[in-house]
């Protein structure tokens, strides 16, 4: 009881220590100045020898819309909550795929389902992956996707598919249901709609999320999966809690 609550007090006091440092460097202002005009520089203008960088990003050659620090997150989330299953909507060229699928094989421990309603071709082959076509809300590719879930699998979600907020808000009520207590159900590209990019996309994952976990108590936005800054995803990591 006392080492646990000794424990707790030498952590508050990291956090606080490691806040005043933070803030002996930059203040909180500037740092958001920083990350947001970082974020605009690596989403927007393009650089000149390669183009958008995050347009231009592999993963052993395989084309992944995704930010780098993004997928280092996602590769700690599955290292540490090792889903059984992990469904990504929305597949285009399979580089998050690939991803995922490398790093459970990494772990020795997962499957990946992904759906396209326009799948590609040439997507990456990977014994862990199983590619569904169709839309991720119709009711034929969520019955399919059940099918493949056993009662006793953890399960991850990644929303990826389409950005428009009643289509994200669709897949949440849908795929909420699948993801496993301790589970995270990602909500991809909540950074669009000016949060900072994309200012005039219109009401789209972040309007989504915020509707959802407004009303859904199950599940709480994980500030601590944002600690590279940069993030394609803000307050887009939900976590089941239970
Ligand atoms: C942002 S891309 C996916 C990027 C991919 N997850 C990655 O990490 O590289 C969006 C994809 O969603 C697909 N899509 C759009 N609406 C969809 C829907 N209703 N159901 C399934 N896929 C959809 C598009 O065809 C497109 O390939």
């Amino acid at each position: 009881m006392l080492a646990k609550t000794m424990g707790k007090i030498k952590n508050e006091f990291r956090i606080w220590r490691n806040l005043i440092r933070r803030r002996i460097y930059v203040s909180s202002r500037t740092e958001k100045e920083i990350i947001d005009q970082f974020h605009k520089l690596y989403y927007g203008p393009g650089n000149v020898f390669s183009g958008f960088p995050w347009f231009n990003t592999r993963w052993l050659g395989a084309k992944v819309l995704k930010c780098p620090l993004d997928l280092w997150t996602y590769q700690e989330i599955i290292f540490e909550t090792k889903p059984d299953i992990i469904i990504e909507c929305g597949t285009a060229d399979g580089g998050g795929t690939l991803f995922f699928a490398s790093i459970c094989s990494l772990i020795n421990n997962g499957r990946v389902i992904s759906v396209d309603y326009r799948p590609r071709e040439n997507l990456p082959k990977h014994d862990r992956i199983t590619y569904i076509e169709g839309s991720s809300v119709s009711d034929e590719v969520v019955h399919k996707i059940r099918n493949l879930i056993n009662p006793e699998d953890k399960v991850m979600v990644v929303l990826d598919s389409d950005h428009v907020k009643g289509h994200v808000l669709q897949e949440l009520h849908i795929y909420s249901r699948l993801v496993t207590v301790g589970n995270y159900l990602a909500v991809e590209d909540t950074n669009v709609n000016g949060h900072p990019v994309v200012p005039d996309f219109g009401p789209g994952p972040m309007e989504a999320a915020e509707e959802f976990l407004s009303e859904n108590k199950d599940f709480v936005a994980d500030k601590s999966r944002e600690k590279f800054y940069l993030t394609f995803n803000p307050d887009g990591y939900l976590k089941k809690i239970k």
